[in-house]
């Protein structure tokens, strides 16, 4: 895959190239792609080695389990393939990526990720380029590609026409703030559980009051961190009204 005609660009350095653009071949971000809304171009970091046995890691300075990629090979990658784009380094010692990151990603016009494999990258490969350390997550994976895909894919679902006219992605978990409240479909009754009768009550104001409450409720007790820091905590004080059912 290639640059994109019009849109946002992708430029992954990879010990493993064949990963991208992977499971975004498939799918909204797939359909995407194909349509040149978005472009990926995954290039080999081993390219960019110079001794024989084109090596791209060395043992750690000081001892220690693992391997380290070393600065000069991720830089002469990095530098022979910049472009306008922000460049972000994927590895679990970085700032945990968030939707307000992603969102200004996605205003831009495309990104480059560095992703790290081994024990990660010598240091001063950040303190000599300007690159962004970003985590997904308090996990450990085995390398940045797949936490590479999780950004691209965040990314590329807020390019314009991307998503269907009906999805503009405002009102979901995250964007304000929130979780999302909980969704039902058909049937009615399954299982013996049925659908909140408030949503087929037809009544609009009501329904969007009752999602709210519902957004409020499941944040506070599925992530309190998430209402602590948000401006609208005092004016949707905990109802109760789960707390009550469970004790019936
Ligand atoms: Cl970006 N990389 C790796 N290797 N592990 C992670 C991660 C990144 N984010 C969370 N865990």
């Amino acid at each position: 895959m290639g640059r994109s005609e019009i849109g946002w660009d992708a430029t992954v350095l990879t010990l493993y190239p064949e990963m991208f653009p992977g499971p975004l071949a498939a799918s909204l971000a797939g359909r995407a792609l194909a349509d040149g809304l978005w472009g990926c171009r995954a290039v080999n970091i081993r390219d960019y080695a110079t001794d024989k046995h084109r090596s791209v890691d060395d043992t750690p300075a000081g001892g220690g389990p693992g391997m380290v990629l070393r600065a000069d090979v991720v830089a002469a990658a990095l530098d022979a393939n910049r472009d306008e784009t922000p460049v972000l380094a994927l590895t679990p010692r970085g700032r945990p990526l968030t939707q307000a990151r992603v969102r200004d990603l996605a205003a831009g016009p495309g990104v480059t990720l560095l992703c790290g494999r081994f024990e990660g990258f010598d240091e001063r490969l950040f303190a000599s380029r300007d690159v962004e350390e970003v985590s997904i997550g308090d996990y450990v994976l085995s390398g940045g590609e797949m936490a590479a895909l999780v950004v691209l894919d965040a990314c590329v679902r807020l390019l314009p026409g991307v998503m269907g006219a009906a999805q503009s992605g405002d009102d979901e978990s995250f964007e304000s703030g929130l979780l999302e409240h909980p969704h039902y479909t058909r049937p009615f009754l399954w299982e013996g559980f049925e659908i909140p009768e408030v949503l087929r009550s037809g009544d609009h104001a009501r329904i969007a009051a009752w999602r709210l409450a519902r957004s409020w409720e499941d944040t506070r007790l599925r992530r309190p961190d998430l209402c602590q820091r948000h401006p609208g905590a005092a004016d949707h004080p905990p109802s109760g009204a789960r707390q009550k059912k469970k004790e019936e």
